[in-house]
């Protein structure tokens, strides 16, 4: 498609009061300058980001987006949305530019900016409290101006139809009016929006066109965050609980934007699932976290953790499990044990409070746990250990050394049983 599309990223976001750039702030597991790119680069083969505060970082975590060019902003000099736009040289003729902020937008809410005609085409939606938008102010002939909040009087604080931060240009009104812009206002920034006044003054026609906040929302704040996020989420819910995925409470639920589920999978209330998690038909119950984890026809919960690369396939881990780089295939978990950097085989049953001691101060180690093994309450396996097959180990047993195929490992403190002892410590009740 022939359209460039520059993504304003070089502000220093002081409003969200953080050492975080704002554009790296994430929604749903991903920083908001990904969620804007991706949707960009599904319109355009020419997408530019302007950069200049902590550049380095926000460089870094775009390392993946490697279709995109990225141009510096001189923001000592030019300051701005319109310093932004000074350095960038768009290779075709249309140009779409989106405010970084900006990430609930999708290729579909932008339809009508693709087959907008106009020289200028710029996003407006109305609000009841439009606190922190730059006004737009309409007369006779349409739009005229945009103020900012900052510039705004008290007359145009009043006004409620503002500017939702996109703009279709033709390049050629950019080269004419950016170099035009001055900073002579409250922030002494050069503004982009004063494009619109400038062109408007030599008869350009300005076509608003009406957006919605839901996909046009710009997060300045750590409390838009939340609220950008909270979009997000029921957005992302809906589309699983389309896919199939049943979803209890789904209000209580949080799933960050690479997570897949395949087949019909069952998350109750509270469960937290993140990174590039992967759910095969199975049930998430209450209160789990789940992050960078692959489930496959098994079940965890409630209250369970399965901490970043955990692999389940015909598995059940119960309330208090704890597992992390571990791979359980056809095994059972089922009460308050920590698996860490471990393999169980299949028919393999792990008692409660078993813990796999998989860190000794300096490294970790791995433990091997083969078929049909049962594991009794309360044991600890040394890392690094290998138990094979058909293995018995006992309650309360501290597993120290590797065990052989159908052997049975028990260490125990020889139990003493003292008669009488009780009524001879307390003494006898009356
Ligand atoms: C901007 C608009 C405002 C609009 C709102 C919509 C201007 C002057 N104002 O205000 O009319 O209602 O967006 O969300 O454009 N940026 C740079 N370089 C800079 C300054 C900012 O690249 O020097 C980037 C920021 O990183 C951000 C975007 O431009 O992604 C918008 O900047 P921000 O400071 O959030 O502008 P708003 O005050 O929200
Ligand atoms: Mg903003």
């Amino acid at each position: 498609m022939s359209l460039s599309i520059v993504i304003l990223a070089a502000g220093k976001g002081s409003r969200m009061k953080s050492d975080t750039a704002k554009v790296l702030h994430r929604i749903s597991g991903r920083p908001m300058l990904h969620h804007i790119t991706r949707c960009a680069l599904e319109l355009s083969d020419d997408v530019i980001i302007v950069i200049a505060h902590q550049k380095e970082c926000v460089r870094e975590a775009m390392a993946e987006f490697t279709g995109v060019r990225f141009v510096e902003q001189d923001t000592d000099n030019f300051p701005g949305t319109g310093g932004a736009m000074m350095g960038v040289e768009p290779k075709h003729e249309r140009v779409l530019v989106l405010n970084g902020d900006m990430p609930l937008i999708t290729p579909k809410a932008l339809e009508g900016f693709l087959s907008a005609q106009a020289a200028i085409v710029m996003s407006i939606f109305k609000l009841d409290n439009p606190d922190g938008y730059g006004r737009v102010i309409i007369g006779e002939g349409g739009v005229e101006r945009i103020v900012e909040q900052k510039d705004a009087t008290s007359e145009e604080l009043h006004v409620n139809f503002v500017n939702a931060g996109v703009y279709s240009f033709s390049r050629d009104i950019l080269r004419r009016y950016i170099p035009m812009l001055s900073n002579a206002n409250a922030q002494k920034e050069y503004y982009l929006t004063d494009v619109i006044a400038l062109a408007r003054r030599e008869g350009v026609h300005v076509e608003p066109l009406l957006v919605s906040e839901e996909h046009f929302k710009g997060v300045n704040s750590k409390f838009d965050l939340s609220q950008a996020e909270a979009i997000h989420q029921e957005r992302l819910k809906r589309h699983w609980m389309e896919a199939g995925v049943i979803m209890q409470l789904s209000d209580t639920i949080y799933i960050e934007s690479d997570v897949v589920f395949e087949g019909e999978c069952v998350v109750e209330n509270g469960v937290r699932i993140t990174g590039k998690s992967r759910i095969t038909r199975s049930t998430i119950k209450a209160h789990s976290v789940v992050e960078e984890s692959v489930m496959i026809d098994s079940d965890c919960g409630p209250m369970a953790h399965l901490r970043p690369k955990s692999y389940l396939e015909r598995t059940h881990v119960g309330n208090f499990v704890e597992t992390k780089n571990t791979r359980l295939k056809g095994a059972k978990a089922g009460h308050l044990s920590y698996l860490g950097d471990a393999f169980i085989d299949e028919g393999s049953n792990i008692g409660a409070g078993t813990i796999t001691c998989n860190y000794d101060g300096k490294k970790k180690y791995e433990t091997r746990i083969g078929k049909n093994v049962f594991i009794g309450s309360d044991t600890q396996i040394v890392a690094p250990c290998s138990i094979s097959d058909d293995v018995i180990v006992a309650a309360g047993t501290t597993v120290t050394r590797d065990v052989t195929q159908g052997a049975l490992a028990i260490s125990r403190t020889k139990m003493a049983l003292v008669e009488g002892f009780f009524y001879k410590f307390f003494g006898t009740k009356a």
